[in-house]
């Protein structure tokens, strides 16, 4: 059974969702750098375990980052999926977890790295947007897409209702690209990303209009 970490930073309701999935690999344990969060009371309360490891105490990141590995380490983990981790990882780090850590983004990469992506899509007029779980590479939000989740914005949408509906896809496609992962329908090979046996040359996308 694959030993799967979440690392967070805030609200965990993607964590929650992977939680309810009962996925078909094991959340053996949750990573948090801020104490406060609630990510962790929905870590304590499914009897996760949990780790919190403050960047502040840490000189720089890749001290901070090293301390993380060593977790992930300790726990055994083959999957590390970052589900709202607030803070840019060393390239040490990525290298080490290259091919077995995931994150969710919402815009439609590669499209809107970065912040704010809601306001950004507003701004622009864009017709469509949604959320991306890829792989994690050294560029920010930029490694291999493996699902979309894609929805249409109203007129006169607002920005918070549309973070809104995002997050509500994050939480069908989040859980179901682990599943894939934990079942190895997505495996990541020396040849590349294979999906259903085949090379994955794009992203599944999940629509909703
Ligand atoms: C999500 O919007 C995700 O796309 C981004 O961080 C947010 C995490 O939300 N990476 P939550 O903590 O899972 O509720």
């Amino acid at each position: 059974m694959m030993k799967i970490a979440v690392l967070v930073s805030g609200s965990g309701s993607n964590l929650q969702a992977l939680i309810d999935a009962n996925l078909s690999g094991q959340i053996v344990g949750v990573i948090c750098n801020k104490p406060e969060a609630y990510a962790l009371e929905r870590a304590q309360n499914a009897g996760i375990q949990t780790a919190i490891i403050e960047h502040k105490q840490y000189p720089n990141r890749e001290a901070f980052d090293d301390v993380m590995h060593q977790q992930l380490c300790d726990w055994n983990v083959d999957l590390v999926v970052l589900a709202g981790f607030m803070r840019i990882l060393s390239a040490k780090f990525v290298k080490a977890w290259e091919g077995k850590m995931i994150n969710i983004h919402p815009s439609l990469l590669p499209h809107y790295k970065g912040m704010h992506t809601h306001q950004r899509v507003l701004n622009t007029g864009d017709v469509f947007h949604g959320c991306t779980v890829h792989y994690v590479t050294a560029e920010l939000d930029g490694g291999q897409a493996l699902a979309q989740g894609v929805l249409k914005v109203a007129q006169n949408e607002h920005v918070e209702t549309l973070a809104k509906r995002v997050h509500v896809l994050e939480h069908v496609i989040y859980p179901q690209v682990v599943e894939w992962i934990c079942t190895q329908t997505i495996q990541h090979t020396e040849h590349g990303v294979m999906y259903r046996d085949q090379p994955m040359t794009e992203p599944v996308q999940f629509c909703k209009f």
